[in-house]
């Protein structure tokens, strides 16, 4: 058995703390309502007995121990209170019954032999024949005269004890069946607490054996059940979009290697079978390695780049300096094109704090393309424009440019237009840069459109707090 099984579920739990909470409020509270019940009760009785007995004990003193008087005054209590309510005894020294008005003879008998043993108030409970029948409960109270006759006064409390033992079992059958009615209700709403989390947990099983298109149906049982649902749900969302990429991008990859690889193939192919080659065999090995050697570091360059931060130390880059370095190193290739390129640059330097090797990079895969997208006569422009919090760097061409379509995917790892298929490039440049202008906080947009050429610009944040 698993850890997981052997600890108990949420729903036994929760099922277990409600029960046991409203157990003992119902508890505490019933005990309050049954003690204050039955303190005033007691305390009734109480008076009544202390009053019977004080009054009787005066009588018995001012008519000097006269039994015929005290009969009258026994008669007179028993007419005013009622034979069945109020039972009364008189015992000489030696606990003989020496007047009684007891209505019932098992009271009687009891009452002397108690007076004889000496108790000063004690509890009867009886069986009762006729005519009387049923249990009577008595609480008497025995007064010891001056001349050592004891009287002793009982009080019918059946029906105040009888209250109290009703009132008990109500409070006790009313505390089964809250108990009943609260784990029903407590396990119910423990079910559909516990209902919404196993969903999240068999999406969560069914993604783990392979399939990412699960997602949860948002229940309604609480909002916070709710946040986990959206949660869970945005989570997959961005796994599977992930897992997506990654699949695309190991196409890609698998894809871009094939065909150096199939070309070194063939040649070795054709060497080894005795064919002649039109180019050395060494030559075509160099630059289809190459090509490959290319394609593998801008891959490790993009996942280093936008992956880590990068801990090299930084240098200030006069950008404006730098662009014109760069315009210089361009100059011959944008002559054998016939392209001109044109500077529009501050007065006063731009001083960025970046890495001068990723700034050639970024700059550089934008005039490839832009050299390598605009037809001979075409016009290149790359402009600085300093902010407040940042700079801003612009490169356009007079190019064939890119439809509204493909716009989204320009910055994806490896797309490349159709139309630019037959060029050549791997379809990374723009995804380096893109990494590079992530790695210090900064962005770049795309705008286009096909036969009037392409603007990229670049937002570059004069403080990047990453990279
Ligand atoms: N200035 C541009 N004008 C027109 N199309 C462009 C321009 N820049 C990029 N593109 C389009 O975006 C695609 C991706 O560009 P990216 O620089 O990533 O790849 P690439 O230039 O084809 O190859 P690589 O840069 O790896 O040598 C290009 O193939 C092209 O279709
Ligand atoms: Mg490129």
């Amino acid at each position: 058995m698993s850890s997981a099984e052997k600890t108990p579920s949420l729903r036994f739990r929760i099922v277990a703390v409600a029960l046991s909470a409203g157990a003992v409020i119902y508890l505490l509270a019933g005990a309050a309502i049954l003690s204050v019940t039955w303190s005033f009760l007691s305390s009734e009785y109480q008076d009544f007995l202390n009053r019977a007995t004080e009054d009787l004990a005066e009588e018995y003193s001012a008519s000097r121990g006269d039994v015929k008087m005290m009969r009258q005054f026994f008669d007179e209590d028993i007419e005013e209170h009622g034979a069945d309510r109020i039972f009364l005894m008189l015992t000489d020294r030696e606990g003989k019954d020496v007047l009684n008005a007891c209505s019932d003879d098992v009271i009687r008998h009891t009452m002397a032999s108690r007076a004889r043993r000496g108790l000063s108030s004690y509890r009867i409970s009886k069986e009762r024949n006729s005519p009387h029948r049923g249990r009577i409960i008595l609480r008497v109270k025995v007064k010891t005269l001056p001349d050592g006759f004891k009287l002793s006064v009982g009080h019918n409390v059946t029906a105040d004890e009888q209250y109290a033992i009703f009132l008990a079992a109500t409070l006790g059958g009313a505390f089964l069946l809250s108990l009943l009615l609260g784990g029903w209700a407590a396990d119910w709403l423990a079910r559909r607490f516990v209902r919404s989390l196993k969903n999240v947990s068999d999406a969560a099983e069914r993604i783990r054996s392979g399939d990412w298109s699960v997602r949860v149906t948002p229940s309604l049982e609480s909002r916070e059940l709710r946040m986990l649902e959206d949660t869970f749900n945005t989570m997959c969302d961005q796994n599977e979009k992930t897992l997506t990429e990654l699949q695309t991008l190991t196409d890609d990859i698998a894809h871009d290697l094939r065909t150096p690889l199939t070309r070194l193939r063939t040649a070795a192919e054709f060497a080894a079978m005795g064919g002649e080659l039109k180019r050395p065999l060494p030559e075509t090995l160099f630059e289809q390695s190459s090509d490959m050697l290319e394609l593998i570091n801008t891959m490790l360059e993009i996942s280093q780049t936008g992956c880590r931060i990068d801990r090299t130390p930084r240098e200030d880059i006069d950008l404006c300096a730098f662009l014109r370095e760069m315009a210089e190193l361009y100059s011959t290739v944008l002559k054998d094109q016939n392209l001109s390129l044109e500077l529009d640059l501050p007065e006063d330097a731009v001083i960025f704090s970046g890495h001068r090797g990723r700034m050639q990079r970024l700059l550089g895969n934008l005039l490839d393309n832009a050299i390598k997208f605009t037809p001979c006569g075409g016009r290149l422009s790359a402009a600085i424009v300093p902010g407040k919090d940042g700079v801003i760097l612009r490169v356009s061409d007079t190019g064939c440019g890119i439809s509204h379509a493909d716009l989204p995917h320009v910055f994806r790892r490896f797309w490349r237009s159709d139309s630019s298929r037959s060029l050549p490039g791997n379809g990374l440049g723009l995804a380096l840069a893109k990494a590079i202008v992530t790695s210090y906080a900064g962005t770049i947009t795309c705008d286009s459109a096909p036969g009037q050429g392409t603007t990229f610009t670049i937002n570059l944040p004069l403080n990047p707090c990453t990279g």
